[in-house]
């Protein structure tokens, strides 16, 4: 039981049923200064059933209140201040934590529940693009983050393999595309003849027919079509695979949208036979007015699938096949509508379980205040991101510790780690500016602060070599410096269940930061490798915080080198 609980159940213990123990968890207090106290119960919520002065009820609980467990707890003003012992608040939460392992945090709260995570998502024969970044770093963090709470989840790179702009690309490339350059550098190459397209066509209109027109060729699986198509898809996602394992990144699946080219017939039929579809100007849509949508566009007037089409299949097989618990799709603000419009169409069709999706937006990545665009060839490439932050970690490593032995290896994790990180560590709905600079900066709010400091831990146990004793009483801590520090870990399991009903990897990522802070102060105002009584207790603390920062980062995606 936690601290937390522990000062609920006091109150329980005297407020019978006046207050349920979730009432009382939601009006509980941590108060702005610790001479307040460690937490505060407010008693204005009883004044009117009591009626009662508010001071008044707060003294007379303060005397109803067993206070084993506690330095003291009392009245003030109109609040019930409770102080831990400290002693013996550090010893329950180190033997709860070096005992628990890497399994601290983790709970059966999803009762192996599926969880299919529609994650990454990057478009064929084009580079992968920031919002694809932030896809793959949330959605990673998300599974791993609902793995400890007992979920199973599935992590689905819907690949962006089909629709109109592959017709396009193949107009593109018959006209002005080689397979020398193809081959040279392809990802790079492709772009180039789509921004091309994207050109000449506001000019010249007839290419956009000519591109649905291949489009239409490559649907009915017209052979020239198809092997373009696979030779794009297979050189384009080598190239994403590159960035992936660079990232740590691995999917249960990459069935993307053409993997649902022949299996949106059932799902037009079902539609039909519910009298959901309509006709308009010679397509197929479901109307959506009652429910404050734009209509959904289901087939084109030629016959042609649309994105939301593959993506109510897609949506109708993750439910055949998984049962799912929830349904996530982690894919950038500027698609709510669309998700808006998945729902409400499924909801239509009868599927009660479509309450069960969830769209996890995040906020757009504007370089120079622009927004990104691939076809107007503004861009930042991933690669050259990664390149970048390696060689800046590889620089700071060579200056700071040059006898490191693997010193390649930890740049690549501390460079790696540095791009993850910021991208994880602001709310995800926020926007930010892309900045090199801002991304590989090593001081202040970033993953390698927070490597630094496990690794600073990590060294302070080698350094003092001894076997720690995990006796209940050898880990009674009374420094006041450490107390920040052992509040922050108890709160560990309550961070995991916070992300996770938010949605929100920057939850644990913004802890690591308040940890990793607050224990650089404690390691500033306190000596710890003395020989004293409390040198086991202080270790003790050393390794758990260390325990809980891997934790923490591995929840991220971000690895921790024991040295750097
Ligand atoms: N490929 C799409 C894009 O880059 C994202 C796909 C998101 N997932 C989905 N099921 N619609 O915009």
């Amino acid at each position: 039981m936690n601290a937390k609980d522990n000062v609920i159940a006091s109150l329980v213990a005297v407020l019978g049923t006046e207050l349920p123990a979730d009432k009382i968890a939601e009006l509980l207090e941590v108060p702005k200064s610790s001479k307040l106290g460690d937490y505060a119960f407010p008693t204005f919520s009883l004044a009117k059933v009591r009626r009662q002065a508010p001071p008044l009820i707060a003294q007379s609980l303060v005397a109803a209140i067993d206070q084993t467990g506690y330095e003291q707890v009392v009245a003030t003003g109109a609040y019930v201040n409770f102080f831990l012992d400290k002693s013996a608040f550090a010893q329950d939460i180190l033997t709860t934590v070096l005992t628990a392992g890497e399994h601290y945090g983790d709970s059966d709260l999803g009762a192996g529940g599926n969880v299919p995570i529609d994650m990454s998502s990057p478009n064929i024969a084009k580079p992968m693009s920031m919002g694809h970044l932030r896809s793959t770093v949330i959605g990673n963090s998300l599974a791993k983050i609902y793995s400890k709470i007992g979920y199973h989840p599935y992590k689905i790179n819907y690949l962006g393999d089909w629709g109109t702009q592959f017709g396009k690309l193949i107009v593109a490339y018959h006209k002005w595309g080689s397979e020398a350059e193809i081959k040279a550098d392809p990802i790079g190459n492709l772009l180039k003849y789509y921004v091309r397209f994207h050109k000449e066509a506001e000019t010249d209109p007839a290419l956009d027919d000519e591109g649905r027109l291949w489009f239409k060729k490559l649907e009915d699986g017209d052979p020239e079509a198809t092997h373009l198509w696979e030779w794009f898809r297979g050189l384009s996602l080598a190239e994403f695979n590159k960035i992936y394992q660079r990232l740590g990144v691995e999917f249960d699946s990459d069935n993307g949208e053409a993997y649902y080219n022949d299996k949106m017939d059932p799902v037009v039929q079902e539609l039909t036979d519910k009298h959901l579809l309509q006709e308009s100007q010679g397509a197929q849509i479901v109307d959506l007015t009652a429910e404050g949508l734009t209509p959904a566009l289901i087939k084109r007037s030629d016959g042609a699938t649309l994105y939301i089409t593959r993506d109510l299949a897609a949506a109708i097989d993750r439910y055949n096949k998984f049962h799912f618990a929830k349904s996530l799709y982690v894919v950038g603000s500027e698609q709510t509508e669309h998700f808006k419009q998945l729902k409400a169409v499924l909801e239509k069709m009868g599927h009660t379980w479509a309450q069960d999706i969830v769209h996890v937006p995040f906020g757009l990545i504007t370089k120079d205040g622009k927004k990104l665009s691939t076809r107007k060839g503004n861009v930042v490439l991933l690669d050259k991101v990664l390149d970048d932050a390696v060689d800046l970690a590889k620089a700071q490593i060579a200056a700071k510790n040059p006898d490191l032995a693997n010193a390649d290896q930890v740049a690549h994790q501390v460079g790696v780690g540095a791009v993850i990180f910021h991208d994880l560590k602001n709310d995800r709905l926020d926007s930010f500016d892309f900045s090199l600079q801002e991304v590989v900066r090593f001081e202040g709010e970033t993953g390698p602060y927070v490597q630094y400091t496990n690794a600073r831990a990590q060294s302070i146990l080698r350094k003092a070599g001894t076997k720690l004793d995990l006796t209940t009483s050898k880990l009674a801590l009374t420094d006041p410096q450490a107390w920040d520090v052992l509040k922050y870990l108890a709160d560990f399991p309550n961070i995991i269940k916070r992300a996770a009903t938010e949605y929100e990897p920057s939850v644990v990522a913004k802890f690591a930061l308040r940890l990793a802070k607050a224990f650089n102060k404690y390691y500033a105002n306190s000596k710890i490798l003395v020989a004293d009584d409390e040198l086991n207790a202080r270790l003790a603390l050393v390794s758990a915080v260390s325990q809980v920062l891997q934790a923490a980062l591995d929840l991220l995606g971000v690895q921790a080198p024991a040295e750097m």
